[in-house]
């Protein structure tokens, strides 16, 4: 359902801060898959997801989403089918409007939902009931402006906002991590429980070990803008944290190595 090959990024190229933050990455999605992306700072993950979203171009490579080559699609459109979340829970939401709102607004992603800014009394129902399935207790403050939120409840709400029209694929960019880790567990729980509902194709960028070991059933790890680690299945299962941080270690040391090979 995604496939990405052989995709390359190169910022400031030709200056002395020239970076490149996509190194022929390849990468294929299933219907439905949820992988979880795991990679150091740098590594091109949030990179990746800027590609993917449209933001710029890439210098070469190839994005294809349900069959259709998306490479040089205009990011806007590409939104109608991609929902993405960030790290900073202030990112998603107009923080003037009120929850019932601003998910009112969501509904129009895509012109697929029923809705209009203007909230009749049947979706602000149904919208209450979307709300109170977070748990959160949220649904008895749907007139409440969303800047009056928690951190992890206007969390809560994006991802609400990005999955009511159901996106193609949902992009998650370390979005528990700014989060206290009370918060960040409940937010992840209800990532699962959302994306499995609607079986959403997605990934999730994280630097918890654990959680990208335990969410979703595919993990990769990227390095210098490729993927140099692919687990799913009884391999990814018989996978522990300190297994998993020494054959990072052992991966990046090749790659060190392979470098100096390069320049000897
Ligand atoms: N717009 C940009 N202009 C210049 N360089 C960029 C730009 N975006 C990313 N880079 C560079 O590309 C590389 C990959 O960055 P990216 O943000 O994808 O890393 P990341 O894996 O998401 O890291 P982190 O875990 O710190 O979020 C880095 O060297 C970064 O400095
Ligand atoms: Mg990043």
């Amino acid at each position: 359902m995604l496939e990405i090959q052989n995709l390359r990024k190169t910022f400031l190229q030709g200056t002395p801060n020239e970076r490149r933050a996509l190194d022929g990455l390849s990468l294929h999605l299933e219907p439905g898959e949820f992988v979880t992306i795991l990679g150091s700072n740098g590594a091109g993950k949030s990179t990746l997801f800027a590609a993917i979203a449209g933001e710029f171009l890439p210098d070469s490579g190839t994005i294809e989403l349900d069959g259709k080559d998306i490479t040089y699609q205009k990011e806007h459109l590409r939104a109608r089918m991609i929902g993405r979340l960030f790290q900073d829970p202030l990112k998603g939401t107009a923080p003037d409007m009120t929850i019932e709102e601003n998910l009112a607004l969501a509904g129009l992603r895509g012109n697929r939902g029923p809705f209009s800014p203007a909230v009749g009394k049947k979706d602000a129902a149904w919208l209450r009931e979307q709300v109170a399935r977070l748990g959160m207790g949220l649904e008895d403050r749907m007139k409440t402006r969303v800047g009056l939120l928690s951190g992890g409840q206007r969390q809560a709400i994006t991802l609400l906002m990005s999955t009511l029209s159901v996106p193609r694929l949902l992009l998650l960019d370390e979005h528990t991590a700014a989060l206290d880790p009370v918060t960040a567990e409940q937010i992840l729980a209800v990532t699962r429980e959302i994306v499995a509902e609607h079986r959403i194709t997605t990934l999730m960028i994280t630097h918890n070990i654990t959680s990208a070991l335990s969410v979703g059933a595919r993990t990769i790890m990227l390095d210098r803008g490729r993927v140099v680690l692919d687990l799913s299945g009884s391999e990814r299962a018989a996978m522990t944290v300190p297994k998993l941080m020494e054959r990072y270690r052992q991966q990046s040391s090749h790659m060190l190595d392979s470098d100096r090979m390069l320049l000897s």
